[in-house]
């Protein structure tokens, strides 16, 4: 497996297809926000560019939203960001490969609690 953890939508991509026959899987992390290109790239490898947080997504990434907000404004009164406490959603995926190759036979965005849209 490989965890590309990075910003840029376009180099987890890059990666995917570099690794596409000789990984079971590709996914990226860090932007927090599960996407929605799950599939099995050509020569069997699973993807999905970014897997999502596990976390409450009634907020900003994860952290306070009214904070957050505030700082995005400038406001004067914000403090050091901290997590919202809310309802959590575990998101990732689940990937059934075969014991064979080492291939994805099968990926499935997990999406569980919370008030994402499966
Ligand atoms: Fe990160």
């Amino acid at each position: 497996m490989v965890d590309f953890h990075g910003e840029i939508t376009s180099e987890k991509m890059a990666i995917g297809h570099f690794f596409d026959g000789s990984s079971t899987g590709v996914v990226g992390t860090h932007t927090h926000v599960p996407t929605a290109d799950t599939r099995i790239l050509e020569k069997g490898t699973a993807y999905q560019t970014d897997i999502g947080m596990c976390g409450d997504y009634n907020s900003v990434i994860g952290m306070n939203k009214e904070n957050s907000v505030k700082k995005f404004l400038k406001s004067k009164d914000t403090i050091k960001h901290f997590p919202a406490e809310g309802e959590a959603t575990l998101s990732g995926i689940i990937i059934e490969a075969d014991h064979e190759t080492g291939l994805a036979k099968k990926i499935t965005r997990l999406i569980e609690g919370g008030n994402l849209i499966k």
